[in-house]
């Protein structure tokens, strides 16, 4: 019998088999988990741009970190909570995240290529640290590239959902 792996993809759980004979639900060990979430589930918010884990195009959060879903294989996945891009809205309501709507309102982003990524790593560093100073966003962002350049606009995104942290707790 073959391997199975199973895994809770956006609050669904997901069961793959390992193996080679194309199957939609039959993955090949060397599957990464950012082509499983684009082609077999169709979760293209997840972007791939390089590949190679230097871009942060296709962060998505694992176990509530943020990690290159392009670098993780699939297969390894067995038993962990991936949350995607898609995933962040409330379920029910279709409510976008804090994030989210803090980057609509600051106009964080020109072509969006790069945002899913982006939202992805800072939504991981805020579920460690809801109010984290602009040194430490830089440093949680620093494996995001953005060839649009909007980087001062998600700062201040980021700046602007930690002040709203902040106040929540002051309350
Ligand atoms: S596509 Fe994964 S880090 Fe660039
Ligand atoms: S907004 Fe275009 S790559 Fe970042």
């Amino acid at each position: 019998m073959s391997r199975q792996v199973s895994m809770t993809i956006n609050g669904k759980k997901e069961v793959f088999s390992i193996g080679h004979s194309g199957a939609r639900w039959e993955i090949p060990d060397e599957e990464t988990l950012s082509l499983t979430l684009r082609e077999r589930l169709n979760l293209t918010g997840t972007k791939e741009a390089c590949g190679q884990g230097a871009c942060g195009c296709c962060t998505v959060l694992m176990n509530n970190r943020a990690v290159p879903s392009c670098q993780i294989l699939t297969a390894d996945c067995d038993g962990a909570d991936i949350v995607t891009i898609e995933g962040l809205q409330d379920p029910d309501t279709g409510e976008l995240d804090p994030i989210q709507k803090l980057f609509i309102e600051k106009y964080a982003f020109q072509c969006g290529f790069c945002t899913p990524g982006i939202i992805m790593a800072l939504k991981g560093l805020f579920i460690k640290n809801p109010t984290p100073s602009r040194a430490e966003v830089a440093e949680a962002l620093s494996g995001n590239q953005c060839r649009c350049i909007s980087q001062y606009h998600v700062l201040d995104a980021a700046d602007a959902l930690a002040e709203l942290n902040a106040a929540a707790t002051n309350a």
